[in-house]
């Protein structure tokens, strides 16, 4: 028998390295989904009281939503959506969104006004995207009369802060290309970047092709490790020089 090559023994290392990444990752999403309530410790955000609105803001899981709010959910969602997407090649489908809205995965953030009226919500899953752990949001859907009012950023910013606080590595969201109005408010306003897995960035020769874009914002922690990241690719011999 020949000696074992020292090539083969790195391969397996990080081969191994990956694998406790990786578990590492489902592990941090699956603490993130039990949590109670993420925003338990967040009392200054439970209440959103500028610009004329007085409202009271709650996080929960769909399955702990009563049905009126849910129904309301796919309501508002489809009086401010279903247009971009029939003008897209998407289409829209009552169906498959009322799904979506109540996969078990579904957590929300819902504003209500001081008759417990819904206002404006966000649907958003802690999950994995590729190989990192994230905070996806899905839907931020406020009523036309809400808007402009600053809310919309206030609960971005509660999302940023619960992916904070569970360790994910970014906020991610997909917006169509023709909703400029959403493209302002994350892109602008948000500073939100285009995601390295926009398809458009994957593949810039059909770009075009794709009515959507993929923006994320990094967590505390997602900054942390591409700082570490980019230190580590400065450095020679690093096999993160190689492309990845
Ligand atoms: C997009 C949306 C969530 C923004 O929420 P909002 O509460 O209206 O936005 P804010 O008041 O927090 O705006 C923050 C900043 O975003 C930018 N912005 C927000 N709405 C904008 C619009 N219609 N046009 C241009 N810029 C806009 C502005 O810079 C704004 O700051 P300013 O008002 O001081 O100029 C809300 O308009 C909405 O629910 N739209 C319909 C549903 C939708 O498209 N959701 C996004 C799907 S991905």
């Amino acid at each position: 028998m020949g000696r074992k090559s020292n090539k083969g023994k790195e391969k397996k290392k990080r081969r191994k390295e990956e694998q406790a990444k990786l578990a590492a990752s489902f592990t941090l999403v699956e603490a993130a989904n039990k949590q109670e309530d993420p925003m338990a410790t967040m009392a200054p955000f439970k209440k959103y009281e500028r610009n004329g609105l007085n409202l009271a803001i709650e996080c929960k899981k769909v399955a702990e939503l009563d049905k009126d709010t849910v129904d309301w959910a796919f309501s508002v969602t489809k009086d401010n959506m279903q247009t971009l997407y029939e003008e897209s090649n998407w289409g829209w489908n009552d169906r498959l969104k009322k799904e979506e809205l109540t996969e078990d995965k579904a957590w929300y953030l819902v504003a209500r006004d001081q008759d417990g009226q819904p206002i404006a919500f966000s649907h958003f899953r802690f999950d994995m995207d590729e190989d990192e752990e994230v905070l996806y949001c899905y839907e931020i859907q406020l009523t036309k009369t809400a808007r402009r009012k600053g809310l919309g950023k206030f609960m971005m910013q509660i999302l940023q802060l619960l992916a904070n606080k569970a360790q994910m590595l970014k906020v991610m969201v997909t917006v169509f290309k023709m909703n400029t109005e959403s493209r302002d408010f994350f892109l602008r306003a948000l500073k939100f970047e285009l995601d390295e897995t926009d398809p458009g960035l994957c593949d810039p020769m059909e770009a075009d092709e794709y009515c959507y874009e993929i923006l994320s914002k990094k967590t505390v922690l997602g900054v942390k490790k591409q700082q570490e990241g980019d230190q580590c690719c400065s450095g020679s011999g690093c096999s993160r020089n190689q492309p990845h």
